[in-house]
């Protein structure tokens, strides 16, 4: 059967869905029904989350989680966190408790600036293009005036336009190469719009330099678009204590573990095998508490990883030490963040997530979303380097199992006491059930 189909979009909701349905489903109004059980029952939030994308059939759930006792510069934080997988808001919360105790996360905004390129061919005489370039630089400022005005008002705007030669890396590729301060927001908004904007004034002035020759003049711009690598919009995260006070239940040798945890550390830095899982860890904290405050978790991701890479081999976000019987364990990521604007005011549940957040600035979000990837990245560690990662996956794993018999309650007080002496697997778990209920 042909599944091609035209004018897709123009069908309503409804329609869309009964299209899927008798296309993909042996009995479509089970898929529908399932569809449509999924939808808000609230037509007002319903509609919201429709119009956010396009094609929209229903709703995709993330749980919403909450991590709590966070410690951050000497204060208590919750931190909201939507994730789809196990274990992960667990280990956040106890990474949490057990920093508490021992000074908390400090957590520091190195920088917050932002990038964007108008990327464009010029083939000609360099020389004549950098003249050109510092004899008009002053009008991409003023002829972007209408869009700057609102963010210079809230201190932020574009902070300079610089013109690299590309030429070393494809013939004639030229770069406006420019940086933004955009305070709470993104900002990609505002970026693109000053991109297109230069990208406007630098093919006007060129076309009217009198010293350029007619080829020059016909400077082609292929894109203008904001990156996503921000290396210098970078966050700190790190905690720290005297050797012997890390001792705790899983912990009974204290220098030991500390040893062991920054060969954990090291052996993420020169072995790229073993640093993308490690940074998955971190990501596993760090994309929970983007996607819960409405934020590009895509973008991050990229960024963060290019940054990983930016020695010209991936290795660690996070680093370890042990100096003078002290243990330090720290991070530093790029990530470009907005309080305000896109998501931030439309999605209920990250309004209430920023709200349960006490209303970050975009600084101080930058600083909860570091924090919850090294405290995901030391619990992992801590479990690798001691009980192995298994026992609390296992936990989980059998509480899925467990839901996923409706056990009643007496059957799970039954089921976790003998799965606390014997192994967790599907099959020994299953079997166990079954012969409960004989
Ligand atoms: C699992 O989601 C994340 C870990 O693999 C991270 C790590 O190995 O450090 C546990």
């Amino acid at each position: 059967m042909n599944k091609a189909i035209s004018g897709f979009s123009k069908l309503s909701k409804e329609e869309k869905i009964k299209w899927i349905a008798n296309q993909y489903f042996s009995t479509p109004t089970e898929a529908v029904a399932l569809l449509k059980n999924y939808w808000n029952s609230d037509e007002k939030i319903q509609k919201l989350h429709d119009e956010f994308i396009e094609n929209t059939i229903t709703n995709f759930y993330i749980p919403l989680g909450v991590a709590p006792n966070f410690l951050i510069n000497g204060k208590y934080n919750t931190i909201p966190m939507a994730i789809e997988e196990s274990s992960v808001v667990a280990a956040a919360a106890k990474a949490a408790k057990f920093w508490s105790t021992r000074g908390g996360f400090k957590a520091t905004v190195i920088n917050t600036e932002k990038i964007g390129h108008v990327h464009f061919i010029y083939k000609g005489d360099v020389s004549k293009l950098n003249l050109f370039f510092a004899q008009n630089k002053s009008k991409f400022f003023s002829e972007t005036e209408s869009i700057t005005t609102n963010m210079q008002k809230r201190g932020g705007g574009i902070l300079d336009i610089v013109l690299n030669d590309k030429t070393d890396l494809l013939p004639n590729y030229f770069q406006l190469h420019a940086t933004f301060e955009t305070k709470d927001s993104m900002g990609a908004n505002f970026i693109n719009s000053c991109l297109e904007q230069f990208s406007k004034t630098l093919k006007e002035e060129a076309h009217n330099y009198a010293l350029f020759t007619e080829t020059e003049k016909e400077i082609e711009v292929v894109m203008s678009i904001l990156s996503n690598y921000v290396p210098n919009c970078i966050v700190r995260a790190e905690v720290s204590c005297p050797i012997e006070e890390l001792e705790e239940k899983h912990i009974l040798n204290p220098q030991e573990f500390a040893e062991k945890f920054v060969q954990a550390v090291q052996i993420a830095e020169v072995e790229p095998y073993r640093a993308v899982t490690h940074n998955k860890g971190i990501m596993n904290g760090v994309d929970a508490v983007v996607l819960a405050t409405g934020n590009d978790f895509r973008a991050v991701e990229a960024g963060i990883h290019a940054y990983a890479s930016r020695n010209g081999k991936y290795s660690s976000l996070s680093h370890a030490k042990i100096e003078n019987g002290i243990f330090t364990f720290w991070l530093e990521i790029p990530l470009a963040l907005g309080t305000v604007g896109g998501l931030t005011s439309l999605h209920p549940l990250v309004k209430l997530s920023l709200e349960m957040l006490e209303k970050p600035s975009a600084k101080e979000l930058m600083q909860f979303v570091a924090v919850a990837g090294l405290a995901q990245n030391f619990a992992a560690l801590r479990s690798l380097t001691t009980t192995g990662i298994q026992e609390g996956h296992m936990k989980m794993h059998l509480n899925n199992i467990i839901n996923q018999f409706e056990a009643t309650d007496e059957e799970s007080i039954l089921i976790k006491k003998y799965f606390k002496k014997n192994t967790v697997s599907h099959s020994a778990v299953v079997t166990f059930i079954e012969n409960l209920r004989k």
